[in-house]
């Protein structure tokens, strides 16, 4: 289980030899690794180098650089995203699973992270277990990214701050409505809500809601976030600058989906509940979506959706972040 931040400063620093020039050598596990300004460094990085790829440019900025990516499940948009923005950056991506690297019992984590990280400059990691990706991050000499992991997905939420930003113009006081599962991304969000001043609702229905643990971390943390948690979606939605939702049954819990599926089915984001909320929020959808289950097609396909938008920032983002991490 993570440990309680002390403060916004209690980020995990690598502790172990770079080069000169890695200004900003940490780790990024969870948000509560960075500070608020950290992160709006990060959101502001990915924005400046959008705009330039936007016009054409692709600015070499870590030449020679390896990316090396463990993952122990399946990824469109972020093991892709994270491999274009290291080599639109001038550096490489080399991919394998989790087993393929050894983790399958073949050696131990610690000299799989010690092994790999002394020829890599950036670990991304998806696993089923949080505490895997914390523990490989201790015996890594470069910076871990999660790429999703049973309790977090960081990269996703800096993403979706990056499309809300540019969207509707700025993050505090928005209100994003998070319809469905109390899952990784929901705490992830809930996270970068509370960094970014905006509000945030989870519509969920009972048993599904946050953990105590992590509602404790998040107001340890930030004692003034606002989130709340509601279990009648239309009400939830009424005041929503953003309605956002997510499959019921995250990688993992393919088993529980029919269960699932009975207990979120008055939680689907269709046209009638879409009417209860302001005519100009936001759709958005970490994707991959089970359509016509949390989302018909209507919505995920009407005016409102930006799920495109927010599937391509997964590459904005991750050049932004990867050239913040290196110090560039
Ligand atoms: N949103 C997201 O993380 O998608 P993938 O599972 O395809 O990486
Ligand atoms: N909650 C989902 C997110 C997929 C990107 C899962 O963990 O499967």
């Amino acid at each position: 289980m993570e440990q309680a931040p002390s403060s916004y400063f209690n980020f995990q620093r690598v502790r172990r030899r770079r080069p000169a020039g890695f200004l900003n050598m940490k780790h990024l596990i969870s948000l509560f690794d960075l500070n608020p300004s950290e992160l709006v460094e990060i959101l502001d990085r990915a924005a400046a180098l959008k705009k330039l790829f936007q016009q054409g440019e692709r600015p070499q900025l870590l030449p020679g650089r390896v990316l090396a990516q463990l993952f122990e499940k399946p990824s469109l948009r972020t093991r892709n995203s994270f491999e274009a923005a290291i080599v639109n950056l001038g550096g490489s991506g080399i991919f394998m699973t989790t087993a393929e690297a050894g983790l399958n019992g073949r050696e131990s984590l610690s000299d799989v992270a010690r092994v790999l990280s002394s020829f890599s400059d950036l670990i991304t990691m998806r696993t089923f277990s949080h505490s895997l990706i914390s523990e490989f991050a201790k015996y890594s000499q470069c910076p871990v990214i999660n790429g999703l992991s049973d309790e977090r997905h960081p990269c996703q939420a800096m993403t979706d701050l990056l499309t809300i930003r540019e969207t509707l113009g700025c993050l505090k006081d928005q209100h994003l409505v998070f319809v469905g599962d109390g899952n990784n991304v929901a705490m992830s969000l809930a996270i970068a809500s509370a960094m970014t001043g905006m509000k945030m609702t989870l519509a969920v229905p009972k048993g599904y809601e946050f953990s105590p643990q992590f509602v404790s971390l998040l107001s340890n943390a930030y004692p003034d976030h606002q989130t709340a948690i509601m279990h009648d979606p239309g009400k939830a939605v009424s005041s929503a600058t953003v309605v956002y939702t997510d499959v019921w049954a995250s990688m993992g819990q393919e088993d529980d989906a029919e269960r699932r599926k009975k207990a979120f089915a008055e939680f689907q984001v269709n046209d009638r509940l879409m009417k209860r909320a302001p005519a100009e929020a936001l759709f958005m959808h970490d994707l991959p979506a089970k359509r016509g289950l949390e989302v018909t097609d209507d919505v995920i396909d009407g005016s409102q959706s930006v799920v495109f938008q927010q599937a391509e920032n997964r590459m904005h983002l991750a050049r932004g972040l990867f050239a913040w991490l290196l110090g560039k």
